[in-house]
C-alpha cells in the first residue's frame, strides 16, 4: 500500500477567507478542495480561482451532484476541476452522464458515500468505469456522536476489493488516522481540522507522520 495523499477542503463561505487559508495550507497538501460550502457561496468562480493560483495541485469540485450529470461536470471540469463529486444517491443516469465528461476530458468522478447506498450500486458504478469514492462520516452524523467503527472499516475492504480507490474524510484529525492502517487510502480529506492557518501546518505535518508511520 503506498502512502495516502493528504487534501485540504475548503469549506469556507467566502473566497477570500478559503484563499487565506489556501495560502497556508497549499505547501502542505497534495490536493486543494473547493468545499460544497464554497461552492454553493461562490459558485464556479472559488475552482477557477484555485485552478489559477494551484496549477500543479489537483484540484477537487466537491458539488454533490445530485442530477445534471453532465451540465455540472462540464461546468466544474471547464472551471480546472480534475476531480468531481457525485451523490451516491443520485441515479445511475446521473453518475454515468458526469462519469462521461470525465471520460472526454482525462478527469474522474468521485462517488460520495453517505447515508443509504449498497455493494451492489458500488459495483455498478465500478462496472460503468468510475475508479474513485470518499467514505464520508457526514458533518451533522459527528455532530450528533458517530464515531469510526469495525462497520466502518469491513466496508472500506469490500470497496476496496471492488477496486475503488478510497478517499476517507468527515471531521478526520491526525489522531484518528491509524484507525484505517489496513486500509488501502488513497487519500484523506480534512477541512475543519487544517482550517486555522495558526495551527494548519503542524497539523498537516501530523497527518504525514501519520501517513509514514502507517502505509510507509
Ligand atoms: C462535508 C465535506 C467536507 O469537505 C469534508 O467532510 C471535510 O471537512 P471536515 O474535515 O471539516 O469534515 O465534504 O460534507
Ligand atoms: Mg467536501
Amino acid at each position: 500500500m503506498s502512502k495516502p495523499l493528504l487534501q485540504i477542503a475548503l469549506d469556507q463561505t467566502s473566497l477570500a477567507e478559503a484563499l487565506e487559508v489556501a495560502a497556508v495550507a497549499a505547501p502542505h497538501v497534495d490536493i486543494i478542495e473547493a468545499g460544497t460550502i464554497l461552492c454553493l457561496s461562490e459558485g464556479k468562480t472559488a475552482v477557477e480561482t484555485l485552478r489559477q493560483r494551484y496549477p500543479k495541485h489537483i484540484i477537487v469540485a466537491d458539488y454533490k451532484t445530485a442530477d445534471a450529470g453532465s451540465t455540472l461536470a462540464d461546468i466544474a471540469f471547464t472551471a480546472g476541476a480534475d476531480w468531481f463529486t457525485v451523490m451516491c444517491a443520485a441515479s445511475l443516469a446521473t453518475i454515468e452522464k458526469a462519469h462521461e465528461v470525465a471520460v472526454a476530458r482525462g478527469k474522474e468522478v468521485q462517488i460520495e458515500l453517505f447515508g443509504n447506498w449498497t455493494l451492489d450500486d458500488a459495483k455498478a458504478w465500478v462496472k460503468m468505469g468510475v475508479k474513485q469514492a470518499i467514505y464520508h462520516r457526514s458533518r451533522d452524523a459527528q455532530a450528533s456522536g458517530q464515531t469510526w467503527g469495525e462497520k466502518d472499516l469491513q466496508l472500506l475492504r469490500a470497496l476496496s476489493d471492488l477496486g475503488l480507490e478510497l478517499s476517507i474524510t468527515g471531521g478526520i484529525v491526525p489522531e484518528e488516522v491509524g484507525i484505517f492502517k489496513d486500509i488501502n487510502a488513497k487519500c484523506f480529506i480534512a477541512g475543519r481540522a487544517l482550517a486555522n492557518p495558526q495551527t494548519g501546518p503542524a497539523t498537516a505535518k501530523a497527518f504525514h507522520e501519520a501517513f509514514a508511520r502507517y502505509w510507509g
